[in-house]
């Protein structure tokens, strides 16, 4: 469905997004995650056609968005970081205006306005000012402009941050929904959410994919980080014979304590943590061993995302660890960010390259 090739933004001399090569199958939901400053809302704004590419390559349904930009952007709705809602009027109008703005007209443009306005479920405000709305209805507003036109593709910037648990729950809902008629894209920086929305994730740091999987993959391909660490009595040289007759371990570490004791981590690369750690036990019992202690430390997908994406390329600036944003941010060139303010009557970016939409 969509096509990402050498994707590459320079903004001056720095590196935002450093050659992206990725596909997007139809009717999943993905999870673009990374840190602050990873890349993410640079990556989207190209992959809508929103922002040039320095090179690189992005086709959406076989048209290129850059070359065939107007039946490519056809295919995707956006819901930018900041959605551009024009605060003083009412969704109807908003989503009237938007309607006309992607082609639709008389019959059709109403259909698809009341038929949006029911998916997102707007309808009891549909005729209150956007000003007045709460932030969770004001993003489904924005969700529901990029529903318009019935894209096969939806492209989410951050579509929870700001939002309270409650309107949090009700929008990952919303988006699990429309993962049934769409290809749904979102981007978060927080791990938890794409786990609990997302089929696949996308991780990004410092402009570069670093993983692709599905969230159980990505969970076993960091296995090796699963220790059981335990304390003996027995002597070193007996724990290393012992361990030598215990499947799926990896890797393990001795420490000769002065009080005469062993303490031991062992890696595995199993993905039953609990199975080599009854093996461990029962081959120390054989042997009339005892073990003193002995816990398990389990990788977690936190563990793994952290992992990624920390430590950065030192030459980059922006390079920093998750929450840590770019110290040159924002950038006057920089597309609007963050939630839309009320009583502002926002035209997407209109100093930006976001102006080519
Ligand atoms: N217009 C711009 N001019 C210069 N640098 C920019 C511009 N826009 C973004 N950057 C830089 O590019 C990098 C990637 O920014 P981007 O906004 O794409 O990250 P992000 O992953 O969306 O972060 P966040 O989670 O904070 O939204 C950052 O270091 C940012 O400072
Ligand atoms: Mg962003």
């Amino acid at each position: 469905m969509i096509k990402v090739e050498h994707l590459t933004k320079y903004y001056g001399d720095f590196l935002a997004v450093d050659d992206l090569s990725f596909e997007i199958d139809e009717g999943h939901v993905y999870g673009f995650l990374g840190p602050n400053g990873a890349g993410k809302t640079t990556t989207m704004n190209m992959m809508t056609g929103c922002l040039s590419a320095t090179s690189g390559k992005v086709e959406v349904g076989g048209y290129d968005i850059f070359e065939d930009a107007n039946k490519a952007k056809k295919l995707i709705g956006y819901l930018p970081e900041q959605p551009p809602l024009y605060m003083n009027e009412t969704p109807e109008e908003y989503l009237r205006f938007v309607g006309e703005a992607k082609g639709l007209r008389g019959k059709e443009l109403e259909e698809q306005i009341d038929r949006v306005i029911a998916q997102v479920k707007i309808q009891d405000v549909r005729s209150r000012r956007i000003s007045a709305l709460s932030k969770g209805y004001k993003q489904r507003v924005g969700i529901a402009q990029a529903l318009l036109g019935s894209p096969r593709v939806i492209i989410l910037d951050e579509p929870t941050v700001g939002l309270d648990p409650i309107q949090i729950i009700e929008i990952r809902d919303l988006i699990k929904q429309l993962g049934q008629e769409h290809t749904v894209i979102l981007s978060s920086h927080i791990l938890s959410e794409v786990q609990a929305i997302c089929e696949k994730i996308l991780i990004i740091a410092h402009g570069k994919l670093v993983a692709f999987d599905e969230p159980d993959n990505l969970e076993r391909s960091l296995l090796s980080s699963n220790e059981i660490v335990f304390t003996t009595d027995a002597e070193a040289e007996q724990v290393t014979d012992i361990l030598s007759g215990v499947e799926h371990i990896s890797g393990v570490q001795l420490d000769e304590k002065e009080n005469g004791l062993v303490s031991a981590r062992v890696k595995t690369d199993s993905s039953d943590i609990y199975e080599v750690s009854r093996r461990l036990f029962f081959a120390f019992a054989d042997r009339r061993q005892a073990l003193l202690e002995l816990s398990l430390k389990k990788a977690s997908l936190e563990d793994i995302f952290i992992e990624l994406t920390e430590g950065g390329d030192p030459g980059q600036p922006g390079a920093g660890a998750p929450d840590n944003p770019a110290p040159e941010e924002p950038q006057a060139e920089q597309p609007p960010e963050g939630p839309p303010q009320d009583g502002d009557a926002q035209s997407a970016g209109t100093e930006s390259e976001a102006d080519q939409l």
